[in-house]
């Protein structure tokens, strides 16, 4: 085992602090990362806040990309000296979406089975089954996915979660193709990836909506066609019109609000997708959405859960793209901060001010 500096969120709504933590050595199936670089995503926020559970305390952090240090008995996935961005989706090959061939939905994902503790020995949940706001962490070798060594780290990292999420909602779960009209409500992280999957699938028009001027820029940059300041345009009407009127076939909600997805509701055509890729907290409910409409809109309602990725399949595709200057993933790295930087990281965040801060280690 070693000790490495880490943030962990310890208690409900309290800033999150910079301890020393104790990672065992890999067990079989596991691998111990150095990690290199890890973006701070919404999700970590959620956690902080309780809003995700009450495992409390989190190590928190879980878009990463490091140099595995060292794997356990058994392992072959990956060696020593592999650089390897870190995923939240080790299919488990069994589990009922498995066997059926849809892994992107396993039910069983793997993880470290050992605990990362604090010095008094109290176990951490890590974030996503990550924790990667440390200077190392244990997770279990099939959450590493290898890819091209010369990558940018705090660029690929971002796969790992937000940017993943994003592409993924947008042409895996949205089935987002050339010539489909697509609309993104919310453009941080994750809906400005939305918007670059969109682009890079060929989609047209895009249409970026936030109440944000700023990340409407940068949703211009990756390819939205059109941009709608929600903040001051009704959002539907916006899309209606910029659709002929019709709605898009495809609207991304990446927010997690119940008024944002009912905006997605209405934005899209009839028989179109709407996909829910924003988090919404336990609490959350819609208000009176009449079920005529459900019915008489047609089309689907979907949920995206990590893009519904692959990672295995992914990560090294659209990490050759980006070095192939197809993907811009540097456009979402808005700064690169200090592990000890994470509380500020996560007011900026709240101000708008950033897509991603990355914890360079
Ligand atoms: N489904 C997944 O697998 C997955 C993965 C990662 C993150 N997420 C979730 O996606 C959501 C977005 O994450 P992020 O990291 O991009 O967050 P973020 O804070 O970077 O972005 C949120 C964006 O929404 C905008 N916004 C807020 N209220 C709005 C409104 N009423 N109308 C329009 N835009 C509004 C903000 O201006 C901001 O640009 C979070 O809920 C996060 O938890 C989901
Ligand atoms: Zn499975
Ligand atoms: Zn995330």
């Amino acid at each position: 085992m070693q000790q490495v500096k880490a943030v962990i969120a310890r208690a409900e709504g309290a800033p999150v602090e910079i301890v020393t933590i104790t990672v065992p050595d890999p067990g079989p199936g596991e691998a111990v990362v150095r990690v290199q670089a890890c973006g701070v995503c919404h999700t970590d926020l959620h956690y902080r806040e309780g809003g995700i559970n009450d495992e409390f305390p989190f190590l928190l952090g879980h878009e990463a990309s490091g140099i595995v240090e060292a794997v356990g008995p058994g392992v072959t996935e990956v060696e020593p000296g592999d650089f390897v961005v870190l995923n939240w989706r080790a299919v488990c090959g069994q589990c009922r979406a498995c066997r059926r061939a849809e892994p992107w939905y396993c039910f069983n994902t793997h993880n470290a089975k050992q605990k990362m503790t604090l010095e008094d020995g109290t176990e951490l949940t890590p974030a996503l089954g990550i924790g990667a706001f440390a200077e190392k962490t244990l997770v279990a070798a099939g959450q590493c996915t290898k890819v091209d060594p010369s990558a940018r780290p705090a660029a690929v990292g971002l796969l790992g979660c937000g940017v993943m999420a994003g592409i993924g909602a947008a042409v895996n779960t949205g089935g987002v193709t050339r010539g489909k009209s697509v609309a993104v409500i919310g453009c941080g992280g994750v809906g400005a990836a939305a918007i670059a999957g969109s682009a890079l699938a060929g989609a047209n028009p895009i249409i970026a909506v936030d109440i944000d001027a700023k990340k409407l820029a940068t949703a211009t940059r990756l390819g939205a066609t059109h941009t709608v300041d929600s903040s001051a345009t009704d959002p539907v009407a916006a899309i209606q019109e910029l659709t002929g009127g019709f709605g898009a076939d495809v609207v991304i909600e990446a927010v997690g609000r119940p008024e944002t997805w009912k905006q997605a509701f209405y934005a899209r055509d009839l028989a179109g997708t709407v996909v829910l890729v924003g988090v919404p907290t336990p609490q959350m409910r819609i208000p009176d959405l009449p079920l005529i409409d459900v019915f008489g809109r047609g089309g689907a309602l979907k949920s995206s859960w990590y893009g519904d990725c692959l990672p295995s399949r992914d990560f090294p595709m659209l990490v050759d793209l980006y070095q192939r200057g197809k993907l811009d993933l540097d456009v979402f790295v808005s700064e690169e901060i200090a592990l000890t930087d994470v509380e500020a990281a996560f007011n900026r965040m709240q101000r708008g001010e950033v897509l991603r801060s990355v914890v360079i280690l």
